[in-house]
């Protein structure tokens, strides 16, 4: 992986369905970022004031309560983006075409959000990190890219990839996400938004020969696949 300083970059395991949260920030700032920050806010604040790092900001792969909190279909998750900007200054990073679900979900306004199109850059100290749209598992699904980690969310797992079976997900549009992340260098080490695979992170080169969603294949090959 590409070396940098000023990069401070963790990884949480929390709540009951195995999801990892993320802390990406600048050591020399002493500020950081949360990706999908669920279940425990109060938790989530303390771990990263441990390392001396204060959140100022959240940056959400989709939509889904066990990743940004909030209520769908009856499932509700505690903590998440509304409960953060309640006790931090905390702006809300979302693709654009994920910000309403992601309002009505958690209930957050217009005003809690910053709008991305793929290829933004969000910057703290001397860390940059990319915005990469990926769509399948929802409509407006983003991958962050920091000094090559890959921070996935349910796009991509360590050998496996997210349901497009769910309302608002999208099996071909998750194909051409997978022949994008497909793209990505061998030594780019993802980082998955659940620990459902044999390990924590894994290099993309490994995975493009183990993961078989990542494997190159027609559009028509991966329908019958996925069965749809
Ligand atoms: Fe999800």
């Amino acid at each position: 992986m590409q070396a940098n300083p000023d990069l401070y970059f963790r990884q949480l395991l929390v709540g009951p369905m195995a999801n990892f949260i993320y802390l990406i920030g600048s050591r020399k700032a002493g500020e950081c970022m949360v990706v999908d920050p669920a279940w425990d806010t109060d938790a989530l604040i303390e771990t990263a004031g441990r390392d001396g790092m204060k959140i100022t900001g959240a940056l959400v792969t989709h939509y889904h309560p066990d990743h940004c909190g909030g209520s769908i279909f009856g499932f509700t998750v505690p903590g998440g983006v509304a409960e953060l900007i309640g006790k931090v200054d905390a702006p809300i990073h979302v693709n654009k075409l994920e910000a309403d679900g992601l309002k009505k979900i958690t209930g957050v306004s217009e005003s809690d959000l910053v709008r991305h199109e793929s290829g933004d850059r969000v910057e703290i100290g001397d860390v940059s990190i990319e915005l990469l749209h990926t769509p399948g598992h929802t409509p407006g699904s983003q991958c962050f890219m920091v000094n090559e980690r890959l921070v996935a969310g349910d796009t991509l797992f360590v050998g496996g990839c997210g349901r497009v079976d769910l309302p608002g997900a999208d099996p071909e549009q998750m194909y051409h996400s997978m022949m994008r992340l497909a793209d990505l260098p061998d030594r780019v080490e993802l980082y998955p938004g659940h620990d459902y695979g044999p390990s924590k992170s894994a290099k993309m080169g490994e995975q493009k020969m183990s993961n078989a969603y990542l494997r190159r294949r027609t559009l028509e090959q991966w329908r019958s696949m996925m069965g749809r």
